[in-house]
């Protein structure tokens, strides 16, 4: 911030004698509230194109690091990040999925086919073991999407009492004879998937019923607690929270599943890398939508929950693109630019902000599907944008929040405006204050006042993920185009911070 700027406050900005107009955060760090669950953080993996089979799962002459036929590199990159759990085996792929081809000798597994997804042959050498020995390298925890569209509850009583069940049964002895006599404890289990669309194209009163016959029958074995996740609407479909809050009564948590669509059109929904503003623009007022999405859902789950027992599972988001050019359309491949990781970082710091209802979400999906994290070709393996999000705001997990004010110029475009700055702030168990700030402005450097309040930081350190075009992305052949450097353009004055944030930045700062 350049000296002697005089900042006239006019209501919910200021600008400086220069004419430029300042952005103001407060963020309370005397007031933390609620833990911001690490959950939130969570991924997703189905049997979908490339993200399980050639993604974590590869051929075994493959000259990459392997565990099995794991692969290692991926491991060690969602390592970095603090993976906290795994969705799996979809998506619209779990409502289809039979357990009971998963496990067993590999040789006597049936190869069926994922009519949902391309109708490629599975050969099901990716099944329970498989998934929860991933997730056990990854050190994060498990979430399984039981079949409720085309399964029954028994298969599903079956499932959990065969990963779960300490003592003596067929299906503990199987367990066993597949090679983990201990019991796996999965504790995350959603029960149905999109029940309203490729789950079973069922209305709220049919699904809720079903909810309630199924989740009778998933018990709790030898001491572990399943937490079950209801599945909760598609986007802005209040009717269907409204129905399940008032007909269900045992669930952990209930689901919702929002997609960023640029063009706000399902049939074309435009490049991941070849936009201009127009889609930009139209990309974040769609990811966006995600804060009136939990404003709204969270108020009729407080009418029927005053005490928020229930938690909001977001799991399924992120920007949903057409496929790469001469890809399997079934196969949901897309790259990812600097325009996704600042969906990233909105996207988590919504969530941030609505901790106390979100409790678990879940990108869509880990690799080469959809916004992915890794992007993968033979042995070669880039990390993404948004992964690059995801590592700056590991900090958030666990922490608990500060509140934080935003009072920031609008992005206009044409007509339209939308907020150009968003942001969320965490305390974490050895007091380090951590603030992250999106910069949504194609083109404008933000000046930016962060208050802290009277909280006077000895040190603070930044960080910032930032390129030249929305469209930037890493590619094979330039792999660290985009990725988190030292972020300096700022001064620390008492308790206020003022920085220049530049044009479509994620910054997150570290106070201590
Ligand atoms: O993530 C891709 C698909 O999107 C999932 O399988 C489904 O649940 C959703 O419609």
């Amino acid at each position: 911030m350049k000296k002697g700027i005089i900042l006239l406050m006019l209501g919910c900005f200021s600008i400086s004698m220069f004419g430029q107009k300042t952005a103001h955060v407060t963020v309370q760090v005397t007031q933390p509230k609620q833990q911001i669950s690490k959950h939130v953080y969570g991924h997703f993996a189905e049997h979908l194109g490339r993200c399980i089979y050639d993604g974590f799962w590869v051929d075994p002459n493959l000259p990459v690091e392997k565990q099995g036929r794991i692969r290692m590199d991926i491991v060690k990159a969602l390592r970095d990040i603090d993976i906290p759990n795994l969705r799996w085996p979809g998506g619209c792929y779990a409502d289809e999925y039979q357990w009971i081809d998963g496990v067993g000798k590999p040789e006597d597994r049936p190869v069926t086919i994922n009519s949902h997804w391309g109708g490629v042959t599975e050969d099901n050498s990716f099944g329970t073991h498989e998934f929860l020995e991933l997730c056990e390298l990854l050190g994060c925890d498990p979430y399984i999407s039981a079949n409720v569209g085309s399964g029954t509850p028994e298969q599903m009583r079956d499932w959990i009492e065969y990963l779960n069940f300490a003592g003596e049964s067929t299906l503990a002895k199987q367990r066993a004879a597949n090679g983990h006599p201990e019991p796996y404890g999965v504790s995350f289990w959603g029960i149905g998937n999109e029940s309203w669309g490729c789950g079973g194209n069922m209305t709220p009163e049919f699904y809720s019923d079903q909810y309630r016959l199924f989740q009778t029958y998933a018990r709790d074995y030898s001491g572990n607690r399943i937490r079950k996740i209801a599945c909760g609407p598609n986007g802005a479909d209040y009717n269907w929270m409204e129905v399940c809050m008032k007909n269900i009564r045992s669930m952990w948590g209930i689901s919702l599943h929002h997609y960023t669509i640029a063009t706000g059109n399902w049939g074309k929904k435009g490049s991941a890398t070849t936009f201009k503003e127009d889609e930009y623009f139209g990309a974040m007022k769609s990811c966006l939508f995600m804060e009136e999405l939990l404003q709204k859902h969270t108020a009729i789950m407080d009418r029927y929950d005053r005490q928020q027992r229930v938690g909001l599972v977001v799991d399924e988001w992120g920007i949903w693109t057409d496929v790469e050019p001469g890809t399997n359309p079934g196969f949901l491949y897309q790259q990812n630019s600097l325009r996704d990781a600042l969906i990233a970082g909105s996207t988590l710091n919504i969530f941030n902000n609505y901790s106390h209802r979100v409790r678990m979400a879940n990108l869509a999906q880990t690799i080469n599907v959809l916004q992915s994290l890794v992007l993968t070709d033979k042995e070669k393996m880039l990390l993404t944008p948004t992964y690059h999000v995801f590592k700056m705001y590991k900090v958030h997990q666990d922490a608990k929040l500060l509140p934080s004010f935003v009072d920031a110029p609008k992005y206009t475009y044409g007509k339209e405006e939308i907020d150009g700055l968003n942001a969320s702030a965490s305390i974490d168990e050895n007091g380090v204050v951590h603030i992250s700030l999106v910069n949504l402005n194609p083109a404008t450097t933000l000046a930016t006042q962060v208050n802290l309040n009277g909280y006077n930081a000895k040190s603070v350190k930044g960080e910032v993920l930032t390129s030249k075009s929305f469209t930037d992305h890493n590619s094979f052949d330039q792999p660290n185009k985009i990725k988190a450097t030292e972020y300096k353009d700022f001064k620390q004055k008492g308790d206020l911070i003022e920085a220049q944030l530049p044009p479509m930045s994620v910054v997150v700062f570290s106070l201590k």
